[in-house]
């Protein structure tokens, strides 16, 4: 769960970079597109490296996925039935943190936007806001609609909980939590990493909406 976590979030931080290139304007954008494809040549065939980041990808989302049914049966196989703990802490007295909640539920929201975002952005399937073909003018013509840009507000919030907690349960599996100094330390890293994430996705959209980026 840990080292494919880590391998996502990698994946998250560069693509967010990656983005931001929409505000260099459109022959910027479409060049790092097109770039991305030709990444390793001659060496490797074209699109060659973008295949290998693409299997890396989908290995580490099913692996992940994996660990979690793994996880989460093994804690119901450990409480000896359905009924979670009893806390005195909660309303109803059922054990559910908030990290349970937005890891489970928000890996959920972020596999159904990851299979609408690809059918948006990647796969041209879908066209709101009209069809085109270069990758700089899908961007801007999905996000001058509100409904897409809210869309894709709730799925990155969805992603910066997620990554929040993520980041800090990836590095405390990973033996960096070993100390109250070192959960301190853990606990900036991880809102960093997940607020950088969040705003850094958001800004393109907004951008556009606002007119901006046009
Ligand atoms: C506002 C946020 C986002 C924007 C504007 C955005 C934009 C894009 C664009 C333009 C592409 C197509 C690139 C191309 O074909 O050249 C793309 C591909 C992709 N995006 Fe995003 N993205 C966003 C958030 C995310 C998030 C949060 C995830 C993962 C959870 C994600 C995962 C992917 C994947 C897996 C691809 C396919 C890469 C490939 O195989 O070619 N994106 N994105």
């Amino acid at each position: 769960m840990a080292v494919t976590g880590l391998i996502l979030i990698g994946y998250l931080l560069a693509h967010m970079y990656g983005n931001l290139k929409i505000f260099a304007g459109a022959e910027a954008f479409n060049e790092y597109a097109h770039h991305l494809r030709a990444l390793g040549e001659p060496l490797l065939p074209h699109t060659g490296a973008l295949w290998i980041i693409r299997v890396v990808l989908l290995i580490s989302v099913l692996g992940h996925m994996y660990a979690a049914f793994n996880l989460w049966s093994r804690a119901h196989k450990a409480r000896g039935g359905t009924r979670r703990y009893y806390s005195h802490k909660s309303r109803t007295g059922v054990q559910r943190t908030y990290a349970s909640f937005t890891l489970r539920w928000g890996g959920v929201v972020i596999l159904l936007f990851v299979i609408y975002h690809l059918l948006h952005l990647t796969w041209n399937i879908i066209h709101p806001g009209g069809a085109a073909a270069e990758p700089y003018d899908r961007v801007v013509n999905g996000f001058q609609i509100w409904s897409v840009v809210l869309a894709y507000t709730i799925a990155m919030i969805a992603v910066g909980f997620h990554v929040r907690h993520g980041t800090w349960s990836a590095l405390t599996t990973l033996g960096a939590n070993t100390s109250s100094l070192a959960r301190r330390r853990l606990n900036v890293l991880a809102y960093a990493v997940a607020g950088l994430v969040t705003v850094g996705f958001l800004l393109p959209p907004f951008a556009i909406l606002f007119g901006f980026v046009s």
